[in-house]
């Protein structure tokens, strides 16, 4: 059967973050152990050891913080390390904890080594991050009983657990949260090759026939983030199994992606825009965000959480003090003339 989404797919092909239903596809995809999560390998050196220590010494791992762009791999990562710990895991969010009690109640349910998974932790609200600095530090839970003048703290112990934190937005996260974590781990872009790896485990999960240089053309195409390199798969195999015995051949895959309107660096109709919109109406810039975001008639967020952080990554757009500006690399992509200002 071929699985559809049609209904729920993100904005645009090529968007990082997840459609509505998408999750119940990725989770078949996500990888269960450290050996399977390919690329990122500094960190998976470093979770190894410190996981393998904490195991030597009986005792459960300190809180990890994960951060990076949306859809490389901090959820399945926080999967993995309660995984290879051999902990159950607590998912929840931090725009899902609204009072103090929702927090109290998960957190004095957590057994010994217990993984709690906070995605989105930047969202948490003020009072409720200030009942974790307790709970992180001492393994405490100060709760408040009455009112007025006769208002005591009581203090709960709590089992020694360990907390996962995932953001996106690490600027947005306060300093003292942020120091309440033993580690910090940045996830980055991924190579290449790595995506290829991925889409190549992907592709054997979901028995999809793919030819080598298809494979390659994939890779070089999602935007160097594991989730837009699986949808794009989805989404290829879906056109092959329309459009032909279901093989994904070299010349159906460029068609596909030809039709999906992804060029041959990854980039979608928005990302061009917004390089086209900063040539034309700003000489190439550089121009402030919010006028990029008024001129291309894009949210702020979206162009600074979608586009521009691989458009940065890729070189086709530069950010200084003053501004964005348009790299020659983009010119040359675009098939724009250099403006001979710039080549002094
Ligand atoms: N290193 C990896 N190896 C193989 N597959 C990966 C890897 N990283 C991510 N994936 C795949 O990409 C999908 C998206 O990853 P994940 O949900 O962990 O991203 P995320 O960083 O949590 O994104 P968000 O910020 O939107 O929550 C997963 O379903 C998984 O299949
Ligand atoms: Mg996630």
């Amino acid at each position: 059967m071929i699985e559809r989404e049609e209904t729920n797919i993100p904005k645009t092909v090529l968007s990082p973050s997840s459609g509505n239903n998408e999750t119940t596809f990725e989770v078949g995809l996500r990888p269960q152990t450290l050996n399977e999560f390919v690329g990122q390998d500094d960190i998976k050196q470093n979770l190894s050891i410190f996981i393998e220590a904490a195991k030597k010494r009986g005792e459960p791992i300190e809180h990890v913080l994960l951060y990076g762009n949306p859809g490389l791999g901090k959820t399945t990562l926080a999967h993995i390390i309660a995984n290879e710990i051999g902990s159950q895991i607590r998912v929840t969010s931090g725009p899902a904890i609204e009072k103090v009690g929702d927090l109290a109640a998960i957190i004095s349910n957590l057994g010994r080594g217990d993984v709690l998974f906070i995605d989105e932790i930047h969202r948490l609200n003020k009072t409720i991050e200030e009942i974790l600095y307790p709970a992180m530090e001492d393994y405490a839970l100060d709760i408040i009983v009455g009112k007025g003048p006769t208002a005591r703290t009581l203090r709960l112990s709590l089992e020694k657990f360990t907390i996962i934190g995932a953001t996106t937005r690490l600027s947005l996260l306060s300093s003292p949260l942020r120091d309440r974590f033993g580690v910090t781990h940045h996830l980055n872009f991924y190579t290449e090759d790595d995506i290829k790896k991925i889409l190549k485990r992907s592709a054997k999960i979901l028995h999809v026939e793919v030819d080598p240089e298809a494979f390659t053309l994939l890779s070089t195409r999602s935007r160097r983030t594991p989730r837009i390199a699986n949808r794009l798969l989805r989404r290829v195999r879906d056109f092959a199994q329309v459009k032909s015995d279901g093989c994904v051949t070299n010349e159906l895959c460029a068609d596909a992606l030809e039709m999906l309107n992804v060029d041959h660096e990854g980039l979608d109709q928005t990302d061009r825009r917004i390089l086209e919109t900063i040539i034309e109406k700003f000489s190439g810039g550089p121009v402030g965000l919010s006028t990029i975001a008024a001129a291309t008639q894009e949210e702020i967020e979206t162009i600074e959480e979608v586009h521009e952080p691989f458009l940065l990554q890729i070189g086709f757009l530069d950010r200084t003090p003053r501004g964005r500006i348009v790299t020659e690399n983009a010119y040359k992509h675009l098939k724009r003339d250099i403006p001979t200002t710039r080549l002094l």
